[in-house]
C-alpha cells in the first residue's frame, strides 16, 4: 500500500524531531567531558556555536508535533542516552575523534535531509523550506568539523562506520516508533 502524505509527513517530523534532539544530546555529552574530565576551550567554542543551531532545529521540530499531534519517538530517553554517552566518549577520545563525530552524523543527516526534501510534496513548502535551511547549517558543521581536524585515517575510519550505522539504525528506528 502506498503510503499517504499525512504519513509522510508525519514520519519526517517524527524522525527529525528525534535526530536534532540527539544533535543537542551528542553536544550535551561532549561539553560534559569538556567540563569535567578534558580541558579545550577552542574545542568546546566550537561545540556551543553548533550545539546553538542544534537547539533552533530542535524547537521547531518540537513545535511541528505539538501543532500537529504527532506523538515523538517512544525511544527518546534511549536516544538521550546514547547521544550523551557518544558526546562524552568522543572528547574522551580527543579532539579528532570528537570532531569526527560531528563529520559522521552530518554525513548521513545530509542524505537523510535531501531523501526528504525530494518527497516533500509543495503543499508543504514552509516544512520543505526549513528542512532546506537546516540541511545547510549540518553541511556547515560538517565544514566546520574538518576544519577543527575531523579525521578518517586509520583507528578513525572504524569510528566512522559505527557512528554511521548508528545513526542509520536510529533514523530507521524513529520513523516509525
Ligand atoms: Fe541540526
Ligand atoms: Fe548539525
Amino acid at each position: 500500500m502506498k503510503k499517504t502524505n499525512r504519513k509522510i509527513v508525519e514520519e519526517i517530523i517524527r524522525v527529525d524531531h528525534a535526530g536534532e534532539r540527539g544533535a543537542m544530546k551528542i553536544y550535551e555529552g561532549q561539553l560534559l567531558a569538556l567540563e569535567t574530565i578534558k580541558n579545550n576551550e577552542n574545542l568546546k567554542e566550537i561545540i556551543i556555536e553548533m550545539k546553538l543551531h542544534e537547539k533552533v532545529h530542535y524547537d521547531f521540530f518540537e513545535k511541528e508535533i505539538q501543532k500537529r499531534k504527532i506523538n515523538p519517538t517512544k525511544l527518546l530517553p534511549i536516544w538521550d542516552l546514547l547521544g550523551v554517552g557518544l558526546g562524552f566518549s568522543s572528547v574522551l577520545l580527543g579532539k579528532k575523534a570528537a570532531m569526527l563525530c560531528t563529520a559522521s552524523v552530518e554525513e548521513v543527516i545530509d542524505k537523510h535531509y535531501k531523501k526528504q526534501i525530494d518527497s516533500l510534496e509543495n503543499d508543504e513548502a514552509a516544512l520543505k523550506e526549513k528542512i532546506i535551511k537546516f540541511r545547510d547549517d549540518e553541511l556547515n558543521h560538517k565544514d566546520i568539523a574538518y576544519e577543527a581536524g575531523a579525521t578518517k585515517e586509520g583507528f578513525y575510519s572504524i569510528f566512522d562506520k559505527i557512528i554511521k550505522t548508528g545513526s542509520k539504525l536510529a533514523i530507521n528506528i524513529s520513523e516509525k516508533i
